[in-house]
């Protein structure tokens, strides 16, 4: 195993050396350009681990998000939504397991350091549910090809820019700078972060949702914060686990809304102190305002006019607004 690490090792960085570089957001970190979007380093080596073994098996749901879109609030709502009759209500596992720990993303965790997990031993309920940040277009052929299910979720993209400047800012040792936010603008405009470009990311599951809506659900963070009860009946019915008369009678839809909202789960013990075990980051760094329209604090009117343009170029007669 050891010797097939260590090819995979090599023929890794030959990969990254052949592949256009930039440097990242926080000094010393760099991004590779791989299928169109920017990765770091070891993230790239999950990810194509990852689109080389992975099976999907149709009863499978991928949720896929671009980074700070509210991945981990989409993770709490299927995960308690799709489970719901396998735990009591007052034994939902998120009252003690951050949501990221009970629903793995395929290159930050099922795939990390080990190039053919079993997945069916890392899903303990079933069916299998997985997450991640991967473009529709490299996607494992597998997720594509398969009756798996996608639950897609992305944000108005100022929103997306300062919840994700924050996110590198609280993840940065001290020692290492991030760059000011005017600079890390131009950055995400060109596309260039973790994950990014934004509006590729986003048009590619749109038009899959599009094409093929009972595979491919499209949600915006924006309408959950406006009616969840509604968006989690419409997310339950194209699991094809929609909530009974009775269940709804019965408050099941407020309830789920409740323990995934914001308030409920920024202050369990678990997200207030606890840290993941596969990469020590810190729970509560998932956590941080959960608002819309947290970026008009924060940006200067030019910024708002580049991206209102940028907006307008890039989803032009593509259906989709923000
Ligand atoms: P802010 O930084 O704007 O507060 P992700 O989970 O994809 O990393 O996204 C993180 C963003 O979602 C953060 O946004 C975070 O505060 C917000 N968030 C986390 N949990 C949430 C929840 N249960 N409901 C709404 N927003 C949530």
């Amino acid at each position: 195993i050891q010797d097939v690490d260590k090819s995979w090792d090599d023929e890794h960085q030959q990969l990254l050396q052949t592949l256009p570089e930039e440097q990242e957001w926080v000094s010393g970190s760099s991004l590779h350009l791989y299928q169109g979007f920017w990765y770091l380093p070891l993230v790239l080596k999950h990810v194509i681990s990852c689109q080389r073994h992975f099976q999907a098996s149709d009863s499978d749901v991928i949720i896929a998000t671009p980074p700070k879109c509210g991945t981990t609030w989409l993770k709490a709502l299927t995960f308690s939504t799709l489970y719901r009759n396998q735990f009591t209500r007052d034994e939902n596992p998120l009252l003690t397991f951050n949501p990221h720990r009970l629903l793995p993303s395929l290159e930050y965790g099922v795939y990390l350091n080990k190039p053919c997990p079993d997945l069916d031993n890392i899903c303990v309920y079933k069916p299998r549910l997985f997450a991640t940040h991967v473009p529709y277009a490299s996607l494992p052929t597998s997720i594509k090809d398969s009756d798996c299910k996608i639950v897609y979720m992305c944000r108005n993209p100022m929103d997306m820019f300062i919840s994700f400047w924050h996110f590198r800012d609280m993840l940065r040792v001290e020692s290492k700078e991030l760059l000011s936010l005017h600079k890390a603008f131009d950055k995400f405009c060109h596309g260039i972060y973790a994950h990014g470009p934004f509006f590729e990311h986003v048009l590619g599951y749109w038009k899959a949702s599009q094409e093929n809506p009972n595979k491919v659900l499209f949600l915006k963070y924006e309408d959950l914060k406006e009616d969840i009860s509604c968006q989690l009946m419409h997310l339950a019915m194209f699991l094809g686990v929609p909530f009974t008369e009775d269940e709804k009678k019965g408050g099941v839809v407020e309830e789920i809304a409740n323990i995934c909202s914001f308030e409920k789960l920024k202050e369990l013990e678990v997200n207030k102190n606890g840290s993941s075990q596969s990469n020590g980051i810190p729970y509560k760094v998932f956590f941080r305002k959960g608002k819309v329209g947290d970026w008009s604090n924060c940006v200067t009117p030019s910024m708002v006019e580049r991206l209102e343009k940028l907006i307008q170029e890039k989803l032009n007669n593509s259906g989709l607004t923000f």
